[in-house]
């Protein structure tokens, strides 16, 4: 086992690692001289049954709904189709009005969820064709679709998905891409600048990983102090809000820290009466065109004697003044921020786990994939 875990102490680790290669490789093929290549719905198109899609179902669990709820903004942007990102098990118990003109995407790694693929047959029952996102080959939701767009992403052997989300993400907002061409709404010089975008994320997580392994004693020693805790929040807006619910779902599954993760403006309808001293913050403040209302969500809460940890942008010096601590990424086009902010919250819940003492690749009460209801 040793052997397999690459000379990382844990397969946690050695994941968040590989983040660059699997997202190199969930890309591969796919963009070619700046244009989108998705051969695999070829036959769905030619089919036509993308030309009547009126909106789109994502239905996924945990990361996996979290990458699905990224989704919706890059689809809803580059589309301008309606998306509802729904967890699994709500889909297939609430009557959901869906027929031939509504796509559905399941979302699942393991191709195995009991609750995504219960979901999908539902779907199917009602004539929406549906395509599958996964990592494994041949698993059970691929013969449950009309498409399958695989993650490309290499095994992932911890319980908890590190790998798998990163590149989840990347292959929906291929697939936003692709309809929104479809659909005529992006115009090609759009795509051309967000596929060079993309192509860049592999070297800039590396770059977050590189700077991480020379500067560990600063990421272990914050960890060591947040070990401590017993509660933490997160917050985001836009496409930082599933950041925070990731980072918080990374926290609580191989810590055990109760954390919870928020729309940052939502925290004054009732939330913040949770803050104290005793209970950090770790806000998602990378350059986006709501940055200023994230600050002011951040100042409310170091106004509660909070401490404020804070994931923003290589370069914003000006953010030092309202953190308690501060982790850099490099910039991006806003919609893809995630992709770099998603690191260092995965280093951070795994560097708390490892001074809590958990055995951070197999969590208690957890399965790779939950093949129960
Ligand atoms: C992720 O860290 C969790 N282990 C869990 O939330 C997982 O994402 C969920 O169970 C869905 O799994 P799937 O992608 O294999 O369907």
């Amino acid at each position: 086992e040793a052997a397999e875990k690459g000379g990382y102490p844990h397969f946690a680790l050695k994941e968040i690692h590989e983040q660059p290669e699997a997202l190199r490789r969930a890309l591969l093929g796919r963009i070619q001289d700046g244009q989108l290549h998705l051969s695999e719905l070829d036959a769905l198109r030619q089919s036509g049954a993308l030309d009547s899609i009126q909106r789109i179902i994502i239905i996924a669990c945990g990361t996996s709904y979290h990458a699905g709820l990224l989704a919706k903004y890059a689809i809803e942007k580059w589309a301008r189709i309606p998306v509802e990102t729904i967890t699994a098990s709500e889909f297939r118990y609430c009557d959901p009005i869906i027929g031939p003109e509504t796509l559905c995407v399941a979302v699942t790694q393991s191709g195995e969820t009991l609750d995504t693929l219960v979901g999908i047959r539902q779907a199917r029952e009602h004539g929406a064709p549906v395509i599958a996102i996964t990592n494994v080959v041949a698993s059970a939701i691929t013969r449950l679709s009309d498409a399958v767009l695989y993650l490309q992403a290499g095994p992932e052997i911890c319980v908890v998905a590190t790998k798998t989300f990163v590149t989840s993400v990347a292959t929906l907002y291929l697939l936003g891409l692709y309809l929104g061409q479809l659909r005529g709404h992006i115009a090609q010089e759009q795509v051309s600048e967000l596929l060079t975008a993309m192509e860049r994320l592999p070297d800039q997580i590396q770059h977050i990983l590189d700077h991480a392994d020379s500067s560990d004693d600063e990421l272990q020693s914050l960890a060591k102090r947040m070990a401590k805790v017993s509660s933490m929040m997160f917050i985001g807006r836009g496409v930082g809000f599933p950041t925070a619910l990731e980072g918080a779902l990374k926290l609580k599954e191989i810590s055990y820290i109760h954390a919870e993760g928020f729309p940052a403006g939502e925290l004054k309808h009732g939330s913040i009466a949770l803050l104290d001293p005793d209970t950090p913050l770790f806000a998602i403040a990378t350059t986006s065109h709501i940055y200023e209302k994230v600050v002011s969500n951040i100042q409310e809460v170091r106004a509660r004697d909070a401490q404020v940890l804070v994931v923003a942008t290589e370069g914003d010096e000006k953010i030092k003044q309202h953190a308690d601590h501060v982790l850099y990424v490099p910039d991006t086009q806003e919609i893809l921020s995630p992709l770099l902010a998603s690191i260092p919250l995965q280093l951070f819940a795994y560097y708390v786990a490892v001074a809590r003492g958990c055995n951070v690749d197999q969590p208690r009460n957890l399965a790779k994939s939950v093949t129960v209801e």
